[in-house]
């Protein structure tokens, strides 16, 4: 048992963690209880904003390490064969709130950190490897369709529907939410996606297109919606729990880390546009190459300062490793250091969870709330000058570029052959789901139909899945008729 004594945050001891000073026993309570004031006000600003989507979550620490030969598509030292990395990996929920069942169909963030000796690198992906949108000026709309109705604060299948159905460009994402990929078993059994297309540079300067995907060594299990749905009611933190509990037994989760790579000059006249995050690259195409396996071997010891304050972002990249045209992956880059330094505050990167393990810092960026670490008081703070302040290297200009024309426009041209919205989809239906997989999606899908109130939207629904199989969206009329004729 610990004898040391309660201290303020200052460090003088208090005299009790019991009894506020007060004239007599029942007078009134002295406003220079200085340790009383420090603790009620410290109370009420425990909280801090929770991340406006993927607030429900958890993770852990790891290791990568890259088991693979890459080195002829990056020089980034997370990937040369051989080197290991402290990882931190958090998965969420995307729609609910802090305290929302975890076992609520959704699509499950996977969010990787690799603390590199070049910096700190950034997966932010998901379970599934596409999204529901290609333009992110869409990103708040569709959000705000996923949460709450603004009068009644009351989820809504209305509101979710209306959305989804007049952006047919949903319709691959929202067939793996409605699939068995909506309802993960736990964290460890699902697989986790980059999603986007990045770019990857090599030593030659040669650039290439790549996906990630993490693949479970877990296995991919899933959840009934009946099973979901007591789980979530008897136990809202079941993945969270799920999670600590593994790794506190030593059995550590693992991924297999790979990617498919696509020569930097197939994007042009590919059959559809590689940067759209509607779609997948066949594997046919591009198959699967081997990068390194990921293991989740420590918990954290603050779920606040670790977890919570944890900052992923699609703009912490390192060298070797670059962005695509991609619009949505444009977007992000600016919005989640936006957001955390609303979340979090201005130096969120100074928190060790999110500052640097293995790389140096050194910037001339400075001050701000709460700053923490700074340089040498004769260290310069400006760029250029005289007196040996870190210099930026040119030679990275040149690296994470591509070629670019044309007017300003707001279009969505669509320039190659397969640029639509249902194909994929299509394809994800007819053949990748199994005859009991399609039948559990008939009945969450019939389900969806009864929850929507407007007939419009139930309407433009049945169209919405009769363009990505028409089979499909006739047995969802005819389910739909026979609940409508069997309820009246
Ligand atoms: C333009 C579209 C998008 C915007 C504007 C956006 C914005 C955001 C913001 C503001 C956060 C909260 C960040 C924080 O407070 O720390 C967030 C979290 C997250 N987003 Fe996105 N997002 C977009 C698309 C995506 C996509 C396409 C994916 C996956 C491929 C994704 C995966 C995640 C994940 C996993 C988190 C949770 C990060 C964590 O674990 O802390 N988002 N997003």
């Amino acid at each position: 048992m610990s004898t040391k004594p309660t201290t303020t945050q200052t460090g003088a001891p208090v005299p009790s963690d019991e009894h506020s000073l007060t004239v007599g026993n029942d007078g009134t309570t002295a406003l220079h209880d200085r340790y009383l004031v420090e603790k009620l006000a410290q109370f009420n600003r425990e909280r801090i904003p929770e991340r406006i989507v993927h607030a429900k979550g958890g993770g852990a620490f790891g290791t990568f390490v890259a088991t693979g030969d890459v080195s002829q598509y990056t020089t980034a030292a997370v990937f040369q064969p051989g080197a290991e990395s402290e990882t931190l990996l958090r998965f969420s929920s995307v729609a609910g709130e802090q305290g929302s069942p975890d076992t609520w169909r959704d699509v499950r963030g996977f969010s990787v950190k690799f603390y590199t000796t070049e910096g700190n690198y950034d997966i932010v992906g998901n379970n599934t490897p596409v999204f529901f949108i290609r333009d992110a000026i869409k990103f708040p709309d569709f959000i705000h369709s996923q949460k709450r109705l603004p009068g009644s604060g009351l989820r809504d299948a209305d509101m979710q529907w209306d959305f989804w159905t007049l952006s047919p460009e949903s319709a691959h994402q929202v067939t793996y939410l409605m699939g068995d990929r909506g309802l993960p078993k736990s964290w460890r059994h699902l697989q986790g996606y980059g999603s986007h297309t990045y770019q990857w540079i090599n030593a030659a300067g040669e650039r290439f297109w790549v996906k990630y995907h993490f693949h479970s060594n877990q296995g991919v299990e899933r959840l009934d919606n009946a099973e979901a749905e007591a789980i979530a009611g008897a136990d809202a933190d079941h993945y969270r729990r799920d999670l600590y509990e593994a790794i506190e037994r030593e059995e550590f989760p693992s991924w297999d880390v790979k990617v498919q790579v696509m020569p930097y000059d197939d994007a042009k006249d590919y059959r559809f546009n590689p940067f759209d995050l509607t779609k997948i690259w066949p594997h046919e195409d591009y198959p699967l190459i081997p990068v390194g396996r990921l293991e989740l071997n420590r918990n954290p010891e603050n779920f606040f300062a670790e977890i919570e304050q944890a900052a992923f972002s699609p703009a912490n990249l390192v060298p070797g490793i670059d962005i695509s045209p991609d619009k949505m992956l444009m977007a992000r880059v600016f919005s989640y250091p936006d957001a955390q330094r609303y979340r979090v505050g201005t130096n969120y990167q100074q928190i060790p969870v999110n500052s640097a393990h293995a790389a140096e810092v050194n910037s001339y960026t400075r001050d701000g709330a709460q700053r923490h670490h700074f340089p040498p008081a004769t260290a310069p703070n400006y760029a250029p000058n005289s007196f040996g302040g870190p210099v930026a290297d040119p030679e990275l200009a040149r690296a994470g570029s591509w070629e670019s024309d044309g007017a300003l426009v707001r279009t969505a041209a669509t320039l190659h052959a397969e640029d639509d919205d249902f194909g994929q989809p299509g394809s994800l239906y007819r053949d990748v789901f199994d005859a009991d997989a399609k039948a559990r999606f008939l009945e969450t899908l019939s389900g969806q139909a009864q929850a929507i109130t407007v007939d419009d939207i139930r309407e433009r629904f049945f169209v919405y899945w009769t363009n990505v199989d028409a089979d499909l969206g006739a047995a969802l009329r005819s389910a739909y008729a026979g609940d409508a004729t069997a309820a009246a």
